[in-house]
């Protein structure tokens, strides 16, 4: 997803009012569908045969073969059972009346979007790494040593490609390509076949849903390829398993140091389905057509990854029914492929997530111990903590100091927002002085760019209070720092109280070791989950703020259009961040345990993640405030203590499947199952956390079972912290296992406590309350976090 806060001129780019425009049709009426028909046993079937089922369908509604050939956009084998093409709605309706059609659906085309040096350091994976190692067959004690720094497992990116002359993506040193690889690196603009290495083993890119749709592809605007002119699809693919790079940097040596992925020797497939809006600013980030992505993924699974990374997301929650990801991702776990998302970029309100479906791993977003830190010096003597990364063009003397406020022209902003709205300045008023800009409205980089434009030297970017603590950095066109909410407040207290208010702008520079971290990123997006109250969502957080890892050499930046400046190595911020870390750490596992399942990997994550930051005290959001379980999910990741969990709750295919069932959508998902009757209880999907949805004053009882992946013989003794609101009960409450691979299981009871429930529940919304249990054996210690509503 558009990497929303931070890069600021990237993000919040939901199309929502993209109106398709056939190309492959001539009327207006003609549109995607999506057709799901029969699935028969035959599951082996080879493409080619698919095809010619799918095009002996659409000869039934069309005139000639010819036409029957040119509306099928695309057949899929795994994702779904069905094929993807363009008909008018009476070839539509013609065709769902049809023997063995399941259902014929309109794509919902053109609402997914886009949504690291110090990182790995920071969850306790020691760089730099030591990647000769493996080549000596050295044995290492460590979690990357142990995964053989993931080099036997394949990751599939669905992003916005990769620019493979990076030197992250190098392949020196590299061994085979694991023979079971089925991929190819298909030939583009660009990118011909042999840019693929033992690095990047696979490329391909998904153009007809967007052609359909948009038209031709702008060749000024991207490769018809698998290259990656965005920025993002790199940034992500590097994070995941970029090489050892030293001596990155941001623009300005922000940021510098040894660049790494989390998995450095894991294997890259790039699948290319997200490309620039037509027509459209670059700004506004790429968008990805459902029936494009349903077929990246579907060849994602065909081709043999492991873990697949989707930092892709609808703009608000959808059922399960109309997520083109959740229904891929759900296929993709029959062929045991975990699939981690992004939670998406639309905190700090709650009931913003994307991608909440229980078989997916969803991320969410917080700091890293790092920041920039750019003090303002005010002429009274007070300094005050700014932050930034742009290169600073200003010379070490005092300039005047405005609030926007106070100078715009009357005839364009009468509200005396302070926004620096484009062209609301008054350059007369402007010319030669510091400006304090407030967020809340516009982009940011476009703030410093009207500044500029009406001849400022410097901006100050104020936060608003919704914003708070969390201070984005971006490489503005002019020199600029931005203060947090209540430091905004200050300077406009002193803008007030001086007669000649005056400040100097001093340059950023990096800072390790801050504290507290994590903090929760203001744009994570939060919970409840509205789509499936029935799962605690997000799951976990990683480091999704300033991040750096490699960029594109096509694009500045910033992704302005009007950025020309070119680097290799770039801060970026997001959700769309955090997805690539929890994949990397999700690849560690799969190489130490091949034979664990995506929902063993999910629990290992889970149940180990920290909910203290780096001072030993609660995790906060940007209100400095402790965070909730709706911001953070289970905590931050722990990929050692991951590594050994000690117990995982497993669920297979048929579990979720059993799922869909009890919230009715087994039905609407069209997957030609036969729910069982009574249907089970949803709250009793064996998911390594705990929701429950309006508990009513009373009790419920939720059952879970465990697997044994530590000690043959130990005993795991119950613990609970409940809020005073209810309590949690286990039984048994001690499990004891004799061997590996056992399975025990129990119940947990959530008791609400008389005369301790709210006295006045929140008008519409349901107000949770948040508790834990952990099973503890030795060094193991298993936590489930739970929530309750009570309404
Ligand atoms: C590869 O793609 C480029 C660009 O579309 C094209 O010019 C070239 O002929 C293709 N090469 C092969 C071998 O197909
Ligand atoms: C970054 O650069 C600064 C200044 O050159 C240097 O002092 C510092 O050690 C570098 N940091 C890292 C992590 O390399
Ligand atoms: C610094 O900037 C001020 C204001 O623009 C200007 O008057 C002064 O000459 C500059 N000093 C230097 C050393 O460039
Ligand atoms: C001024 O405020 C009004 C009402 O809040 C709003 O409709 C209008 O768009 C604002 N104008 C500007 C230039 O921000
Ligand atoms: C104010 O805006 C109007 C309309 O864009 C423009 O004509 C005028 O020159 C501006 N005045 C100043 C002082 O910038
Ligand atoms: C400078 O101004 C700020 C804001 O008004 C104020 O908080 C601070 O105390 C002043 N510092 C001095 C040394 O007067
Ligand atoms: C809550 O409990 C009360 C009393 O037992 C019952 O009347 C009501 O229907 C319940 N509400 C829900 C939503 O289950
Ligand atoms: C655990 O529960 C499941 C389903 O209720 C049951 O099939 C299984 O036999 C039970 N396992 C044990 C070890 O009791």
């Amino acid at each position: 997803m558009a990497t929303q806060n931070s890069a600021s001129v990237t993000i919040t780019l939901f199309l929502l009012f993209l109106f398709p425009f056939p190309f492959v049709s001539t009327t207006q009426q003609n549109q995607i569908y999506i057709v799901d028909i029969i699935r028969d046993d035959n599951g082996d079937r080879i493409i080619h045969d698919i095809e010619h089922i799918h095009r002996s369908y659409l000869l039934s509604v069309k005139e000639t073969e010819d036409e029957a050939r040119a509306s099928l956009v695309y057949s899929y084998k795994h994702t779904l059972n069905g094929f993807s093409a363009v008909l008018s709605p009476e070839e539509a309706k013609k065709l769902s009346e049809m023997e063995g059609v399941v259902s014929v659906r309109k794509s919902e085309s053109g609402r997914y979007s886009l949504l690291t040096t110090r990182s790995w350091k920071f969850v306790g994976l020691e760089e730099p790494l030591k990647e000769e190692a493996i080549n000596n067959h050295k044995k290492g004690t460590d979690l990357l040593a142990k995964a053989k720094y993931g080099q036997n497992i394949i990751v599939g990116m669905i992003d916005s490609g990769v620019w493979p002359e990076s030197n992250s993506f190098r392949d020196e040193g590299m061994g085979p390509i694991p023979q079971r690889w089925k991929g190819i690196c298909q030939n583009g603009t660009a990118f011909p076949s042999f840019l693929c290495n033992r690095k990047i083993i696979g490329a391909r890119y998904y153009l007809q849903g967007y052609e359909t749709v948009y038209g031709p592809l702008d060749e000024k605007q991207d490769y018809r390829s698998a290259r990656d002119k965005d920025g993002h699809g790199t940034h992500t693919a590097s994070i995941v398993a970029g090489r050892t790079v030293p001596a990155a940097s941001a623009i300005g040596g922000f940021a510098n140091g040894t660049a790494s992925g989390g998995a450095p020797l894991a294997r890259l497939a790039i699948y290319k389905a997200c490309w620039p809006i037509k027509g459209k600013s670059k700004d506004l980030g790429n968008t990805c057509t459902d029936v494009d992505m349903l077929k990246a993924i579907d060849d994602a699974i065909e081709d043999g990854v492991d873990v697949l990374s989707v930092s892709i997301g609808y703009p608000k929650p959808i059922p399960y029914r109309d997520d083109v990801i959740a229904r891929a991702a759900l296929e993709a776990t029959r062929k045991n492929v975990a699939v981690v998302c992004s939670a998406g970029n639309n905190g700090p309100s709650g009931r913003t997530l994307s991608n909440p479906a229980p078989w997916v791993i969803t991320v969410a977003a917080s700091t890293l111990d790092r920041t920039f830190l750019a003090p303002i010096v005010l002429h009274n003597g007070t300094i005050i903590e700014g932050r930034s990364i742009t290169p600073m063009q200003m010379n070490s003397s005092f300039h005047k100091l405005v609030f926007a406020g106070d100078v715009e022209n009357s005839s364009v902003a009468k509200n005396d927002s302070g926004y620096c709205l484009d062209g609301s300045l008054d350059a007369k008023k402007v010319k030669g002085k510091i400006v304090v800009c407030m967020r809340g409205k516009g982009m940011r980089l476009a703030k410093g760019l009207e500044v500029r434009r009406a001849g400022g030297v410097g901006l100050i970017l104020g936060n608003n209070e919704a914003f708070g603590e969390d201070v984005p950095c971006d490489v503005h066109f002019v020199t600029a720092t931005g203060v947090s909410y209540q430091n905004a407040m200050k300077l406009l207290q002193y803008l007030r109280s001086s007669n000649d208010p005056k400040a100097l702008l001093l340059p950023g520079t990096t800072v390790l070791n801050t504290k507290p971290a994590p903090l929760m990123a203001s744009f994570s997006s939060r919970g409840p989950n509205i789509v499936d109250p029935f799962v605690l969502k997000p799951d976990i957080t990683a480091p999704g703020v300033d991040i750096l890892a490699a960029w594109t050499e096509e694009d500045g930046p910033t992704r302005s259009d009007k950025d020309k400046r070119v680097v290799k190595y770039n801060l970026f911020s997001g959700t769309s961040m955090s997805c690539p870390h929890i994949t990397a750490a999700a690849t560690l596992l799969k190489a130490i345990h091949p034979t664990w399942t995506s929902a063993a990997i999910r629990s290992a994550l889970i149940t180990t993640a920290s909910t203290t930051d780096n001072m030993g005290e609660p995790m906060k959001d940007e209100t400095g405030k402790p965070a909730t379980p709706f911001a953070y999910g289970s905590g931050h990741f722990q990929p050692l203590k991951a590594s050994d969990p000690g117990l995982i709750y497993d669920s297979s295919y048929t579990d979720y499947i059993l799922h869909t069932c009890s919230l009715g959508e087994t039905q609407e998902l069209k997957l030609n199952y036969h729910c069982p009757n009574p249907l089970p209880d949803p709250n009793n999907l064996n998911y390594p956390t705990i929701q429950i949805h309006r508990l009513n004053g009373t009790k419920k009882t939720v059952s879970r079972t465990v697997t044994n992946v530590g000690n043959p013989r130990s005993v795991y003794k119950f613990s609970a912290q409940s809020p005073k609101e209810y309590t949690i009960l286990a039984s048994p409450n001690v499990l004891e296992f004799e061997y590996v691979g056992q399975k025990k299981n129990f119940t947990i009871t959530v008791m609400a406590k008389r005369g301790q429930l709210p006295a006045r529940i929140e008008s519409d919304e349901d107000q949770y309350y948040f508790g834990w249990y952990a099973w503890t054996h030795k060094h193991h210690v298993v936590r489930s976090t739970v929530a309750v509503s009570f309404l």
